[in-house]
């Protein structure tokens, strides 16, 4: 992945980042996968002197939105103006430097994504189709597949969704659900037709092939290309871009009433509303070839940003194709997905409440471990360990250090420079090539690694110091401290520098205590930013330690979570149906079963299984394999050595190659946890249940 030669050919830059939904806060996954990484890229070009414009927005359509509405018993307006403005905080707070944050619910918006779909309509770019669908006709309304619930076919959990089962996680269609009900008026919905348009994405096949798996197999993500390949290989189906619901941007078509563009064709072109507003010359960003559009997003995006967007924009005809596409894959949160409804997630409106001022913080930690091309963790252990090993040890201290000795043998004035030594030409020699290659590696979306640099020249100066020791050498050659401080002072400007697209605070208040404008990228290896005789600042501390008990009352509240989600896991459980009586069986129906008590002499987990454990029973008759579904609820540890019941006589059978000669008798509630059937320890092996 080179981009260097690429990027000659174009004047500009239009960089998107994904539209938020404006449904909930926004957390630190957002800003690890999405809008870090792009900041950090926006900076860098502004401080190259490029003509770059960064659009970011709220997406304030769908289904979702219009859900959470109905739960609080408020308008869907509200819960978008509600998030929006929580989310526009967010960004500002961290200093994500968008030059327009817009939103899809204004009317801008509405008037753009209306005019696209009726230029594709107009020109029969879509294709009509009428299909039947859920219809409640109390509240005279299609139902949306998240309307409707139902017992699922395959688990009879009886709160399945329309689009979902959540219980055994099948996905369905309306249509499958046993019983369906309303969400809106509890009713049973009738079956009625309804028009929609399609998108034959089938049509525009061959020529995302050539685009895509041709034309950007060197220079996309292998993530992303790799997703696309896929999707392109199962073969592309017609998609329905409208929807029956009344929260969105209408239909400009006769007859459409109570209909609305489906969100992902709406919020996409969200990125163009948001340049007109931005600025009279959007055009110039949208329709010159030599603009460059950059998409950042989230690995669940990329279909809609590589095959649907770009399919729509080629049917417009008008607009420019994006170049490229960074996704990133996803961070989780000590090793569980993050997650809004469970709660599990650092929300940053609380981040900012524990953590004032410390945004800097997030954002390296967030960079540093960015799930650039792998899902990745984020522990609060690694959150104190950054700080308090790099960003403190290394960094700060650097330029404390150099703060400090600076005001104690020159008064905080930048001394003069004398004859240089092999050291001191080396360390200068060194720090003249970080800017390139920091930026070598930002231009290529490799911001780990690009940090990583940053930091090494931190290291550096660290390391410049202590061999120096410029305390040593005042009495007896005040000079040579002068110049070791000069040097040393040149490199906390260039760390000044080069940090701002990764730490903009920090850069800034490193650059107020040495007294510097701001200076951009080009500039950064004229190490002679201090002059000689200019007074410096007072030194202050860039990044403080954070402490043990911070860190564990992070860890303590998400713990507290795991509770409350577990008990109320068990509180829904427990007010679920049981399920339905069988059918009357015979005595001698019921004495066909060899029921016996069994000891568990060993167990296993099932490699490359979730639920599968080994287990050797004894049975008094003999010892003996079964393989039970067990392995999500209990560990080999927890079931070794209990008195179980088993059926003896059940036919046997093979499970992942292992053959199972019975089975573990469990008692299942109805919220689908298990329980030992058991007995008391003086049963013998062997004793029949009956
Ligand atoms: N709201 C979507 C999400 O959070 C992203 C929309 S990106 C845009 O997954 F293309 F629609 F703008
Ligand atoms: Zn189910």
């Amino acid at each position: 992945m080179e981009h260097l030669s690429n990027e000659k050919k174009f004047k500009r830059s239009l960089v998107t980042s994904a539209l938020p939904y404006a449904n909930g806060p926004l957390h630190i996954g957002h800003l690890a996968g999405v809008y870090i990484p792009a900041d950090i890229y926006v900076r860098f070009l502004r401080m190259n002197k490029e003509d770059v414009i960064f659009i970011g927005g709220s997406d304030e359509h769908g289904v979702p939105i219009t859900i959470k509405a109905l739960q609080e018993g408020v308008t869907p307006q509200e819960i978008v103006d509600r998030y929006h403005t929580i989310i526009k905080k967010s960004f500002e707070e961290f200093g994500i430097s968008f030059d327009i944050y817009s939103r899809t619910s204004n009317k801008i918006h509405h008037e753009t994504a209306s005019e696209f779909f009726r230029k594709m309509y107009d020109a029969g770019q879509f294709i009509e189709k009428v299909s039947q669908q859920y219809y409640d006709e109390e509240r005279g309304q299609f139902l949306a597949d998240r309307y409707i619930t139902g017992t699922c076919p395959h688990c009879n959990y009886e709160k399945a969704y329309g689009d979902q089962c959540e219980k055994c996680g099948t996905s369905l269609n309306a249509t499958d659900l046993i019983n369906p009900v309303s969400v809106l008026s509890g009713n049973s919905p009738i079956l009625k037709d309804t028009r929609h348009w399609f998108l034959p994405l089938d049509e525009y096949e061959p020529w995302l092939k050539e685009w895509i798996l041709e034309g950007h197999k060197d220079d996309w993500k292998t993530n992303v290309y790799g997703q696309c390949k896929s999707w392109l290989d199962q073969g592309l189906q017609p998609r329905a871009v409208t929807r029956d619901l009344n929260w969105g941007v209408k239909v400009p078509v006769e007859g459409a009433d109570g209909k609305v563009l489906y969100v992902w064709f709406d919020a996409p072109i969200g990125y163009i509303s948001a340049t007109k507003e931005l600025t009279p010359h959007w055009e110039k960003y949208w329709k010159d070839p030599q603009t460059r559009l950059i998409h950042f997003i989230g690995k669940d995006n990329i279909v809609f940003h590589c095959i649907i967007f770009p399919a729509m924009l080629r049917a417009e005809g008008t607009f420019i194709l994006p170049d490229n596409v960074p996704a990133f894959e996803f961070l989780n949160l000590e090793g569980d997905k993050i997650s809004t409804s469970r709660n599990w997630a650092v929300w940053l409106h609380e981040y900012l409440v524990d953590f004032p001022g410390k945004q800097d913080v997030l954002r390296y930690v967030l960079t540093s471990n960015a799930p650039e091309a792998k899902d990745n963790d984020f522990t609060w252990k690694d959150f104190q360990s950054r700080n308090n090993n790099e960003l403190v040890a290394i960094l700060g201290n650097f330029v404390n250090r150099t703060m400090v000795l600076t005001h104690k043998f020159f008064n905080g004035i930048v001394p003069e420079k004398g004859a240089l030594q092999i050291s001191d030409k080396e360390t200068l020699d060194a720090m003249k090539k970080f800017p390139d290659r920091i930026a070598g590696s930002l231009r290529n979306f490799r911001f780990r690694e690009s940090l990583a640099e940053f930091m090494n020249l931190a290291r550096l100066g660290n390391k410049y110091l202590t061999e120096n020791e410029p305390w040593k050498t005042f009495p007896a050659d005040p000079g040579r401290t002068g110049t070791i401080l000069n040097i040393s002072l040149q490199i906390c400007a260039q760390l000044s520098i080069v940090g701002e697209p990764f730490l903009p605070f920090s850069s800034e208040k490193i650059r107020k205590m040495l007294n510097l404008p701001a200076i951009t990228w080009d500039k950064a290896t004229r190490l002679e930013w201090l002059v000689a005789g200019n007074p410096l600042n007072p030194a202050d501390y860039v990044f403080e330690k954070i402490d043990d008990a911070q860190i564990e009352a992070q860890v303590q509240r998400l713990l507290d979570t795991k509770k409350n989600n577990e008990s109320a896991v068990a509180e829904a459980a427990a007010s679920l149906p049981l399920k339905p009586a069988k059918p009357e069986i015979t005595y001698e129906d019921f004495s066909k079963m060899d029921i016996r008590v069994a000891t568990i002499l060993e167990a296993e987990k099932i490699p490359k299984t979730t639920k599968l454990m080994k287990l050797k029973v004894d049975t008094g008759l003999d010892q003996r394999t079964l393989v039970a579904g067990i392995a999500e609820h209990f560990e080999p540890s927890q079931v070794i050595g209990r008195k179980i019941c088993i059926l003896a006589n059940l036919e046997s059978r093979k499970l992942k190659g292992i053959e199972s000669q019975g089975m573990i008798l469990m008692a299942e509630d109805a919220g689908g946890m298990l329980f030992f059937v058991s007995t008391v320890p003086e049963a013998e092996n062997g004793s029949t249940v009956k």
